[in-house]
């Protein structure tokens, strides 16, 4: 019966699109397939003479809800054909209400959190007239000096495929159809977090077997979660900008995978093709992309000016527009435009409703990763302190906590650590503030001996440090991943007055934090942690939660270890701890050799200084009594892997248990570790729990030396535990 419906529902989708493109004359046809910014603009007559000459597919930029339902107005009661636009807008973490940085949501590892968060947003923006959001972002970022590490999901695949597929599910909702709903869009298809040096925009030369094996992981998990669109990436990929890649666009995207959304471009990417040198003029950057299988142009207006002209001379097929413009039209359908192209904001939530402001809080606070609590200082106990030294540049700064590409974040929701702290201790406790800097990245050191004397008198000194949210993001990257300014200055300056210091880290990015960690006490890393953020770091500092997060993400110990990451290869000289030279052990005219020497840098080593997974919790998590329920698993079997986790701690905590797997041999090198599945688990203190994995061995698939998908028999290593430096190990064959 619903198979029936459903194959109707497609036959009437196809019918209805199959018309109305039958009606269509070229121009029109060409109009859908071009999006317009219309940021800061008023109804203008020139605006309103495109709308109404059927010239435009989409808008962007526009959130004023009565410009928007304007302008919606002139497209559907002013032009011939009456068809309703596609209102995109960057919803990227937030709308009004902003969550974490999306790398903070995914140190959460929380699924279903993702997946709220998004549908707050989703519920915000439609408030706006929104109907389709450009995230989730899906680049795979193993260089922290990119700035869009703050915009991903992290270095490993899987938690990002996860991650991602729920964020697409937020955003989406049961129906695309319902209000609030609004339609995903997987960027930046595809390799763009491996530009070179970090540097945004720069190239990205990945191998295939790579970018099979990971970079294309976590889009193919959205397409299947069923993402509406995807954005090319404005990468130039082995040689061929992803605008114009028909391998990516149409090989893998459409044949491989059967992706029956639409293929949007980034921002003026169809224009940069002729920048990149792949096209001598406009024209051919249009031709290029288009044949390439992009289906919709953002800002540039290339389409416009030379789709006609090119279907003209027989350079470019009408097929291939008819081809676009269907797809842009059944999404227009699935949202229900063409009975419904207006926005009523009262049927949606009022933007920052207690339920928005719970699961930003909830969200904040299990996005904070604790990567130090030296003598247990924390939690920090209300009754018994007399004074707190509240120190640092982010510690009141209620934009700045917010993060990267928050257009319509609303800083006047922000609750800042400062006025949560003050709130939580109440009137007995004495805060004191000192910003003594003016940004995160002050040189200036004048008034840091008086902030340390004073701030010395206090109980304890709590820092907010880090960067600003222009920090991070697109086009911000840092060559340098310290602590900007004087920071780590300041730090010194109140170590030196004996008081202990715990620092907020509040940052776009992973860190190097190899100059300033020893100076401090504890830790919590809160990324940009949104409008709740403050109310988060203050539940964790006092005890009320314990922290949770876990990094998704390698910390180094030095910018010159990048890229870094857990999931590597393991190369023909693996390095050991007990094998590796330090730079100063060596002796003077010391001859060069290679015997015994293995992949390490001479003066930090091979590890990063937090490896991928970890988070340190006020619980204490004991793992034992790791078994495989059967040592040989035939292919197309699933084998059970559990793990005893006990709470040996005092407090009741959050531990996400993580299975790693290792491919000991393959017809192309698998990774030392791969990340296989993840459990949350609430314990009580002295409570036990079997966690246990079901691993199919599909999920033991890889592409090999063909670039074919394939599971080969062999042996496999199994690693539980709470990082990916989990030491709990057994083992088991996969056996034909
Ligand atoms: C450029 C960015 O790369 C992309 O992620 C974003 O969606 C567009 N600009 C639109 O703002």
């Amino acid at each position: 019966m619903e198979n029936t419906s459903a194959l109707q529902l497609v036959r009437e989708t196809d019918d209805f699109v199959a018309s109305l493109i039958a009606q269509m004359d070229l121009a029109e046809k060409i109009g859908q397939m071009c999006q317009i910014d219309v940021a800061g603009e008023a109804l203008s007559e020139e605006l309103k003479a495109r709308l109404s000459a059927g010239e435009v597919g989409s808008i962007i930029n526009q959130v004023d809800v009565e410009l928007v339902n304007e302008i919606q107005r002139v497209a559907v009661e002013e032009s011939r054909l009456g068809i309703p636009l596609l209102i995109g807008r960057d919803v990227i973490h937030g709308f009004k209400t902003v969550l974490p940085i999306p790398i903070g949501q995914a140190a959460s590892w929380n699924r279903d959190l993702v997946e709220a968060g998004a549908r707050i947003s989703a519920l915000e923006a439609a408030r706006a007239g929104v109907n389709w959001t450009f995230a989730p972002m899906l680049d795979i970022a193993r260089d922290p000096r990119w700035g869009r590490v703050a915009e991903s999901f992290g270095e490993d695949p899987f938690l990002a495929s996860m991650l991602g597929a729920a964020m697409v599910s937020g955003f989406q909702g049961q129906s695309l159809r319902d209000n609030g709903s609004i339609a995903a869009c997987a960027k930046h298809f595809a390799g763009y977090g491996a530009a070179e040096s970090g540097r945004d925009y720069a190239t990205t030369n990945i191998p295939e077997n790579e970018l099979r094996n990971v970079y294309l992981q976590p889009f193919h998990a959205a397409v299947t979660a069923g993402a509406a669109t995807v954005m090319t990436s404005f990468g130039d990929l082995n040689g061929i900008p992803c605008t114009a890649n028909g391998f990516l666009l149409r090989q893998i995207l459409r044949e491989e995978w059967g992706f029956s959304g639409f293929v949007v471009s980034d921002w003026d990417s169809v224009f940069h093709l002729k920048v990149h040198g792949l096209t001598a003029d406009d024209a051919g950057s249009a031709l290029e992309a288009a044949q390439a299988g992009v289906d919709m142009e953002m800002a540039s207006t290339t389409y416009k000016q030379y789709l006609a002209q090119l279907v003209e001379q027989g350079k470019l097929s009408e097929s291939v527009i008819d081809q676009a413009v269907a797809r842009i039209l059944r999404l227009k359908l699935a949202l229900g435009l063409f009975e419904n192209p207006y926005t009523e904001p009262e049927a949606l939530p009022a933007y920052g409703n207690r339920q928005a402001l719970d699961v930003a809080r909830q969200t904040a606070r299990e996005s904070i990763v604790m990567l130090k609590n030296a003598e247990t200082l924390l939690p920090l106990s209300a009754n018994t302190l007399r004074s707190i030294a509240v120190v640092g540049p982010l510690a009141d700064a209620p934009y700045e906590q917010l993060g990267t590409w928050i257009f319509d974040g609303d800083s006047a929701l922000s609750v800042t650590p400062l006025e949560a702290i003050r709130r939580r201790v109440g009137p007995e406790v004495e805060v004191n503030f000192f910003q003594a800097m003016a940004t995160s990245r002050d040189r200036n050191t004048d008034a840091f001996e008086a902030v340390a004397e004073a701030a010395g008198q206090s109980d304890v000194v709590l820092m907010f440090l880090g960067e600003e949210s222009i920090l991070s993001g697109e086009a911000h990257c840092r060559a340098d991943i310290n602590l900007p300014g004087a920071q780590a200055e300041l730090v010194r300056k109140l170590k030196a007055a004996g008081k202990p210091i715990i620092a907020v880290i509040l940052a776009g990015r992973p860190l190097t934090l190899t100059n300033v960690i020893d100076e401090i006490d504890a830790l919590l890393f809160a990324w940009h942690p949104g409008t709740m953020g403050g109310e988060a770091i203050s539940d964790l500092l006092f005890g009320d939660f314990s922290p949770s997060g876990k990094l998704p993400v390698s910390f180094p110990r030095h910018v010159g270890q990048v890229p870094i990451y857990y999931n590597h290869k393991n190369s023909g000289k693996p390095p050991s701890d007990d094998a590796i030279v330090h730079i100063d052990d060596i002796d003077a005219n010391a001859t060069q050799t290679s015997l015994g020497m293995t992949a390490f840098h001479l003066d930090e080593g091979f590890r990063p200084l937090f490896p991928f997974g970890f988070g340190l919790s006020y619980a204490d998590f004991v793992y034992a009594n790791l078994s495989c329920d059967k040592q040989q698993v035939r292919l197309g079997e699933t084998l059970r892997i559990s793990a005893e986790v006990s709470n040996q701690g005092s407090c009741k905590a959050i531990e996400t248990v993580q299975l790693y797997i290792r491919d000991l041999v393959g017809n192309v090198t698998r990774p030392v570790r791969e990340l296989k599945g993840f459990r949350r688990i609430e314990l009580e203190p002295g409570q036990t729990e079997t966690v246990t994995f079901d691993l199919h061995t599909d999920d033991l698939a890889f592409f090999g030396r063909d670039q074919q998908r394939v599971i080969e028999a062999g042996e496999f290593r199994v690693w539980i535990g709470g990082s990916s430096e989990a030491e709990l190990e057994t083992g088991f064959s996969l056996i034909d």
